[in-house]
C-alpha cells in the first residue's frame, strides 16, 4: 500500500515513521508513505503557501495552488484523497477498514483556518475528522490514519488474533488485560486468569468486556 501525505511539515513525521510497528513496516516496505512538501510546490520565489481570507476575519488559509500542483505531481492510477479537517466525517473502525482496502490513500493536511474550499470542490477528496476537537495542523491526525491503516496490513501485528480482539471488533470493547506481577500494591490479577480453564477465561473476558463498554461506552451497547 502506498500513503502520500501532503504537508507543509514533514518534519513533524520523522519519529513516529521510524519507530516501533509502524517503523518497522515501512522499512520491509509493507506500506511506502511518500512526503510531500507542499511548500517546495509554491511557485513564488518565497514559496508562500497561505493568504488572507476573502471576506476578511482572523486566520490564514492555504492556498489551491500548491495543493494541485502537488496532487497532480503523483503518479497516475486510482488512489482515494482525503482532506484532514475537523468539519469532515468521522474517523472509525468501519472508515478506517475501507482506508486499508485501498491500494493508494492520499493524506491533505490543513494548517492555519484550514485549506482553500477549492480544493474539495476540485479534487476527488473527501474531508476526515479524527474527533470533535480542533488541533492545528492535519499532520497529527494524518499520522492516527496512518498507524490504524497499517496495523490491518497482514503480517504487521505479529498476530491476527490481537486484532480480532481488539476494542471495536466485535461491536464492544477490549476486556482488561494484565501481567506479571500477581499482586502489586495489594491489587491483585484476577484468580480465574491464573486457574488455566480456558473456558472459564473466555467467560470472564467476555463479561468483563461487557462490563468496560457498559460503564464507559453505553452507546456501543445500543447499536
Ligand atoms: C486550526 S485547524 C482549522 C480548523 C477550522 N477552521 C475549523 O474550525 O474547522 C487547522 C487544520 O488542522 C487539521 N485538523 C485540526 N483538527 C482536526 C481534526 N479534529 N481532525 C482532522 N484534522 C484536523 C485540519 O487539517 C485543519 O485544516
Amino acid at each position: 500500500m502506498r500513503i502520500d501525505v501532503l504537508t507543509q511539515f514533514p518534519e513533524l513525521f520523522d519519529g513516529p515513521l521510524r519507530t516501533s510497528l509502524l517503523g518497522k513496516a515501512i522499512e520491509q516496505g509493507v506500506v511506502d508513505v511518500r512526503l510531500h512538501d507542499i511548500r517546495t510546490f509554491a511557485k513564488d520565489k518565497h514559496h508562500i503557501t497561505d493568504d488572507n481570507a476573502y471576506g476578511g476575519g482572523p486566520g490564514m488559509v492555504l492556498k489551491v495552488e500548491p495543493i494541485f500542483a502537488a496532487y497532480d505531481s503523483l503518479p497516475d492510477g486510482p488512489k482515494r484523497a482525503v482532506v484532514l479537517s475537523p468539519a469532515g466525517r468521522r474517523l472509525d473502525r468501519d472508515l478506517v477498514n475501507e482506508f486499508a482496502a485501498e491500494s493508494n490513500l492520499v493524506l491533505i493536511c490543513g494548517r492555519y483556518e484550514g485549506v482553500d474550499e477549492r480544493v474539495l470542490e476540485g479534487l476527488p477528496a473527501e474531508e476526515v475528522s479524527i474527533g470533535d476537537y480542533v488541533l492545528s495542523g492535519g499532520e497529527l491526525p494524518a499520522l492516527v490514519i496512518i498507524e490504524a491503516v497499517t496495523r490491518l496490513i497482514p503480517g504487521v501485528v505479529g498476530r491476527a488474533e490481537s486484532i480480532q480482539q481488539d476494542s471495536f471488533e466485535s461491536g464492544i470493547l477490549d476486556y482488561p488485560h494484565y501481567t506479571r506481577p500477581v499482586e502489586f500494591r495489594g491489587m491483585t490479577v484476577p484468580e480465574v486468569l491464573r486457574s488455566g480453564d480456558h473456558a472459564a477465561i473466555e467467560r470472564w473476558r467476555h463479561e468483563a468486556a461487557l462490563a468496560k463498554t457498559k460503564k464507559n461506552r453505553p452507546d456501543l451497547l445500543q447499536q
